[in-house]
Formats: C-alpha cells, sequence, structure tokens
C-alpha cells in the first residue's frame, strides 16, 4: 500500500464508530433548515461527503424523502446503511460508494444539497463548480466549510491552513466563489465550537487514546496532526471553523 493509502486508512480508523467524522451538529442543522422556505414537499436530497451518514440519516428522518449519500469510504458507507437499518430509514438511504468529484448524475435533479466538512476535497470553489450542474432551478445548497472569520488571523494559524488547507477562504472570498458559480449566497452562519468538541473533537479524543499504543508510525503520527489541530483550535476557534454557507442555484 502506498503511503498516502495508509495514512488514509489510518484517518479511517479513527474515525469509525464515531457519530461524525467531521465538525457539526444536529440541532444546529435543524437550525439551519428552519431557515430554509424555498424548498419542494418532496425535496430530492444529495448528502455528498455524507460519511457515516450524520446528516444523511437526519434529512432522511426529517423529510421523508430519498437522500443520495455519497462517500468513497466503503467502511463509512456500511455504517451508514446498518444505522439506516437500525433507524427503519433503510429504503430513503441510497449509499454511493464514488468520487463526489465525478458525479455522472442526470443534470438538474438536486433539490437540496447538503454538505458538511467535506467540500475542501475539492476546494470550495471546486466543489461548486462541480456540483452546481446537479442543481433543480432554485435549489438550495447547504454547505460547511472550514473558512477564516476575518482576513488578520495570527501567524500560526496562516501558517497551519497554509500548509494543511492553502485554498481556505475568509467568508467574503467564499461568497464570491459562491456568486462565480452559479450560486447566490441566502445566508452564513458559523457553527458554534461547542458542537466541535461536544460531538467530533471529544468523541475522536477517546478512539484516539485506544490506539494510543498502536505500533503503527502512519497512525501514531495522524494522531499527532490531530492532537496539533486540536490544540490550534483551542487557542484560537474565534479566528476560523466551519461556516454553514446556504446558497440558491441562480
Ligand atoms: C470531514 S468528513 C465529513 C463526513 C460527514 N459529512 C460528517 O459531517 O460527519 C469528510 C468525508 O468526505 C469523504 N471524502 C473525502 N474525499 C472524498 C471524495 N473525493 N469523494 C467522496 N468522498 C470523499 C471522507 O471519506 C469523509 O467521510
Amino acid at each position: 500500500m502506498e503511503e498516502h493509502d495508509k495514512y488514509i486508512q489510518a484517518l479511517i480508523k479513527l474515525h469509525l464508530g464515531l457519530e461524525r467524522q467531521g465538525p457539526g451538529d444536529i440541532n444546529y442543522s435543524n437550525h439551519i433548515l428552519s431557515l430554509l422556505k424555498e424548498l419542494p414537499a418532496n425535496p430530492r436530497i444529495a448528502d455528498i461527503g455524507c460519511g457515516a451518514g450524520a446528516g444523511a440519516l437526519f434529512l432522511a428522518d426529517r423529510f421523508k424523502s430519498k437522500v443520495r449519500a455519497v462517500d468513497f469510504s466503503r467502511e463509512f458507507l456500511d455504517e451508514l446503511i446498518n444505522r439506516a437499518k437500525q433507524r427503519g430509514l433503510e429504503h430513503l438511504v441510497e449509499a454511493i460508494e464514488c468520487d463526489m468529484g465525478s458525479l455522472d448524475w442526470k443534470p438538474e435533479t438536486i433539490d437540496l444539497l447538503w454538505s458538511e466538512g467535506a467540500a475542501y476535497n475539492l476546494t470550495f470553489e471546486g466543489a461548486l463548480k462541480a456540483w452546481r450542474p446537479l442543481m433543480a432551478a432554485n435549489g438550495i445548497a447547504v454547505i460547511s466549510e472550514m473558512s477564516y472569520f476575518t482576513s488578520e488571523v495570527p501567524e500560526s494559524v496562516r501558517v497551519y491552513w497554509q500548509n494543511a488547507y492553502p485554498t481556505i477562504g475568509t467568508e467574503s472570498e467564499n461568497s464570491n466563489h459562491a456568486n462565480s458559480s452559479g450560486f447566490k449566497i441566502l445566508g452564513i452562519h458559523r457553527l458554534p465550537s461547542k458542537a466541535w468538541w461536544d460531538n467530533y473533537y471529544g468523541p475522536l479524543r477517546e478512539n484516539m487514546n485506544s490506539f494510543k499504543h498502536s505500533e503503527d508510525s502512519i497512525m501514531q503520527s495522524v494522531i499527532k496532526e490531530i492532537e496539533e489541530e486540536m490544540k490550534l483550535f483551542e487557542e484560537h476557534e474565534k479566528y476560523y471553523g466551519y461556516s454553514f454557507y446556504i446558497m440558491k442555484a441562480v
């Protein structure tokens, strides 16, 4: 196995069994949905980069509509399918194993495109451009994206993200990407930092503890990286975080 594949496998292992694979919060998602006024009664929904399905299951339950749930990790999709069965939602969730950058779906068939913490894999701009053709007329996209909350950030924050995610942008830069990709911004809402700790970093830390004595050097370096990421967030959460971009296809 190539180094990079081993790195991804270690990352997946650390995230298995978790409710979520990135920061988010069901109550906050409910709040976001309460702000959407323009959806049809039975929206055609996609959750892209769905992980083990926190968003997909929430949306299926809430709308009682079919959700296309996309991820390239078989392990996460299997967890999603099991959870859907446990919750009696399996008839509403279609787990699709594929690359989010090459969705060959019929154009204009999604009324609600949802993606939490995953668009960065294509870059925010790249994801908007790749997914825009899928949007039905007046369709709504809700995408959470790691964003700078201010244009002046401490040097340590800038250096970290320059290395980890060089195309990270401010909310205003991301709004410009939306405008030039066929979307109109309806609102931008910041996920509270408490959701990071309660629903993501906290449970992830417990999983990391169980691999503390692993002799796999790649696992150890992934754990070290995540600890560094957590420390940075603890010290600088007011400068960056996940912003939910609510956008309408125009
Ligand atoms: C930070 S996690 C977020 C998962 C989920 N949305 C959540 O909030 O719990 C990002 C997800 O994107 C998936 N992913 C990364 N690159 C991908 C790609 N090119 N195609 C499909 N899925 C991808 C990962 O497997 C992972 O499940």
